[in-house]
């Protein structure tokens, strides 16, 4: 079974609908009330980059399954996609603190140390996409 949501950041609206998609499927998959926050707070990092750095991007929300040795793994992927500007250096932006717009620069650090899958794939003067997920325990 596969469910997936897409959902479109081009206003603060967006961010708010990104939010709540993450948290119905975190829910559904059967994620505790405080991973279902620490999804949520992820998904509002990401958006609110789009929003800020590309002015319009995607947030596509989706139940993920992997085969291990115990049985079936469930979890939660989150990708962030825009055709902004893109990052030159992402080991820069991956530091605590570092910012271009005078924010706290926590954003990427926190979505990594949130999630347990973390990938960025960006080109500057292409976009970005950003790949995370979260495992049920
Ligand atoms: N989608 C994106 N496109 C282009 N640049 C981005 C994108 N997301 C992040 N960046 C760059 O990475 C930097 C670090 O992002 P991060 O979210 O960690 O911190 P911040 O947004 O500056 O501050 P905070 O999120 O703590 O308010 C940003 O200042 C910006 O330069
Ligand atoms: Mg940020």
């Amino acid at each position: 079974m596969s469910v997936q949501s897409n959902v479109e950041v081009h206003t603060e609206w967006g961010i708010v609908s990104a939010r709540q998609a993450g948290r119905n499927l975190a829910k559904e998959i059967g994620f505790s009330t405080v991973d279902q926050a620490r999804i949520t707070t992820a998904i509002s990092e990401l958006a609110r980059n789009i929003y800020l750095y590309a002015e319009k991007g995607e947030i596509i929300i989706e139940s993920v399954e992997a085969m291990q040795s115990t049985g079936v793994k469930r979890g939660i992927k989150i990708t962030a996609k825009d055709k902004g500007p893109g990052i030159k250096n992402i080991r820069q932006v991956m530091e605590d603190g570092f910012t271009t717009s005078g924010g706290l620069g926590a954003g990427l650090p926190g979505v990594k140390r949130l999630m347990d899958e973390f990938d960025i794939d960006s080109i500057a003067g292409e976009g970005t996409e950003i790949t995370t997920i979260k495992w049920l325990s």
